[in-house]
């Protein structure tokens, strides 16, 4: 992506750790401008950090995914902040070890990773639609190539768990479902696709929310963030069909697709 005729700005989510973390640190040695929407607070020891943040180009904002509430009001200082955003990209996420439930009641894997994306997204399309690069990339997984069964009401109010490939697959499956079928409605020349940023060591892989005989793989088989960071950041370039879902770099079929409108109208009358 060519980064040296001006300063682009991007907006990152779940910057504070993984691949959200290493994308910031790409973008900003890259000269871009990052705007974090994080829960926790983003390194305050890293170096390279210190001094974009210093040199007024890492903005960082505030926000639990899982209080829709708190997230409007973040969405709007940063919608009144950031007239133009290059590239947003929604990569927070969370895999947890049971179901947990949101302010709003229903399951946090549901309000984190398919819902909150979507308030995200339509806050700032007219932020992005001013911008160059007019991108919105929305960081969903590979697991959901093993959702055999999508069940929406089950994902929002589950009433049984399974690690990684339930909850956690179904709601990154309706993250890509949505994203198609949004892609087709945005204005203003906006692109959006949804993308696997492939293994990665990071606290949620090496965390509770993974399967136990997955979790000892993982210091040996993932790899370092950055490379995830650089797959999110390959799903910009041009040329990529709108709404598709980029694993391991290509478009690949979406299990369910003839659910995109049901799934999109769903978490659109959510999202108020
Ligand atoms: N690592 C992989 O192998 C892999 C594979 C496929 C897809 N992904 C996807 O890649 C994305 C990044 O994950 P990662 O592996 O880099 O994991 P990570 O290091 O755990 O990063 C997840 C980020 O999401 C944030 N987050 C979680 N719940 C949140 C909430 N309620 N409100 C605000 N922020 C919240 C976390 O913030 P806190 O620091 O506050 O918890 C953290 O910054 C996720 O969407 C994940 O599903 C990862």
């Amino acid at each position: 992506m060519d980064t040296t005729s001006r300063s682009p700005v991007a907006l990152v989510t779940g910057a504070s750790s993984g691949v959200g973390l290493a994308l910031t640190s790409r973008l900003l040695a890259e000269r871009w401008s990052v705007v974090t929407l994080t829960r926790s607070p983003l390194p305050q020891h890293d170096p390279a950090l210190a001094a974009a943040r210093a040199e007024g180009r890492l903005r960082a904002h505030h926000a639990d995914l899982a209080d829709l509430r708190g997230l409007a009001r973040a969405l709007e200082g940063i919608a009144a902040a950031e007239p133009r955003i290059d590239l947003l990209v929604n990569n927070a996420g969370v895999s947890l070890d049971a179901p947990r439930a949101a302010a709003s009641g229903r399951d946090v894997h549901f309000d984190v990773n398919v819902l909150a994306p979507y308030v995200i997204a339509r806050a700032l399309a007219p932020n992005v639609a001013k911008g160059e690069h007019r991108t919105i990339l929305n960081v969903s997984s590979n697991a959901l190539l093993q959702v055999k069964e999508l069940d929406l009401d089950e994902l929002m109010r589950p009433t049984r768990f399974t690690k990684l490939f339930g909850s956690y697959a179904a709601s990154k499956l309706a993250l890509s479902l949505w994203t198609h079928e949004m892609a087709a409605l945005l204005p203003g020349g906006v692109e959006m696709r949804s993308v696997c940023p492939g293994a990665n060591d990071t606290p949620m892989t090496r965390g509770a929310g993974m399967p136990g005989w997955l979790r000892v793989l993982v210091p040996i088989l993932f790899r370092d963030p950055k490379h995830g960071a650089a797959r999110v950041l390959d799903a910009a370039r041009g040329g990529l069909p709108r709404g598709a879902f980029l694993h391991r770099g290509r478009p690949a079929a979406i299990p369910h697709l003839h659910r995109a409108r049901e799934v999109h109208d769903l978490v659109a009358s959510l999202a108020g």
